[in-house]
């Protein structure tokens, strides 16, 4: 697929997707937001994608924020429906059937730090900063931030880091637990490859399972242990269960097959 504002690239089954507007630090307009929409699209219906990294163009920035430049002129009608269609995208991108992680190669700021957050995992370079800063600008997050940094970091460091506004740097980000490793730049995408790699040797059915039942622990209205016995039930009701238990005990590697 063609896109203007984003890179991609399929090698071993995994899609790479660089936002890429480096001259404006890989800031999401809108045209970068529906490019990332129909990207997901496209990794749920290509079987030949097993998974996901998503990081920024550029030694600087994974996405300094949404573009400030397009949402000054937003009365409160229209700032609802761009909250709105926003979260709708990282809804999808948190509800992906396949892994996703987020390579974040510098600043995860708003946005960014969003984007980041609705990946299933953050991997962060030495030089990554994150922070939802949208407070100076008078606003708050409005693509699930405040959300998804509760649940990442708790309430008291969630509040405190959204009323602030405070950039943090990558050590203090994987302290709190917002990213999964730390890395030196150069080790970045290895690493994401790494733990894609061995995702891969897993059932897939089982591993988009996963993503359902890890949601339904956040999801309004939704009993996340009957999920999950929901879900157990219809893994075993898989060929690749039947495989990975019959392997077990033959003592040999499973092949998986996704149904
Ligand atoms: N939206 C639109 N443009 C942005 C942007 C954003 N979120 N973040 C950076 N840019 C643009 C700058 O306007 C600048 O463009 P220009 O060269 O045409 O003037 C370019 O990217 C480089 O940014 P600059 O500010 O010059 O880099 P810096 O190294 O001095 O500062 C940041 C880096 C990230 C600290 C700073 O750009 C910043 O604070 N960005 C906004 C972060 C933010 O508030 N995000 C949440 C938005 S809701």
């Amino acid at each position: 697929m063609e896109f203007s504002n984003l890179l991609t690239t399929l090698e071993g089954g995994i899609y790479t997707i660089t936002i890429n507007r480096p001259d404006k630090l890989n800031a999401l307009n809108q045209v970068t937001l529906k490019e990332i929409k129909a990207a997901f699209e496209h990794v749920v219906a290509n079987s030949e994608i097993k998974g996901v990294i998503v990081t920024g163009s550029g030694a600087k920035s994974f996405v300094a924020g949404a573009d400030i430049s397009e949402f000054t002129g937003l009365d409160s009608a229209g700032g609802k429906g761009f909250a709105a269609s926003g979260q709708a995208i990282f809804k999808m991108i948190e509800l992906c059937p396949k892994p996703v992680i987020a390579a974040v190669n510098g600043f995860a700021l708003g946005g960014g730090c969003e984007l980041a957050m609705a990946c299933h995992m953050r991997i962060a370079s030495e030089n990554a900063k994150f922070g939802q800063p949208e407070v100076s600008l008078g606003l708050i997050p409005g693509y699930g931030g405040t959300q998804r940094l509760t649940m990442h970091i708790g309430r008291g460091r969630a509040t405190e880091l959204l009323m602030t506004g405070d950039i943090v740097n990558a050590q203090d980000a994987y302290r709190v637990g917002l990213c999964n490793y730390l890395v030196k730049p150069e080790e970045l995408i290895p690493k994401c490859t790494e733990i894609l790699n061995r995702i891969f040797t897993k059932a897939p059915f089982a591993v988009a399972e996963i993503v359902q039942c890890v949601d339904a622990h956040y999801a309004d209205g939704v009993d996340g242990y009957k999920y999950e016995v929901d879900s157990f039930g219809r893994c075993c009701g898989t060929d690749d269960f039947k495989e990975g238990a019959s392997a077990f005990l033959a003592k040999r590697k499973p092949e998986f097959t996704g149904k």
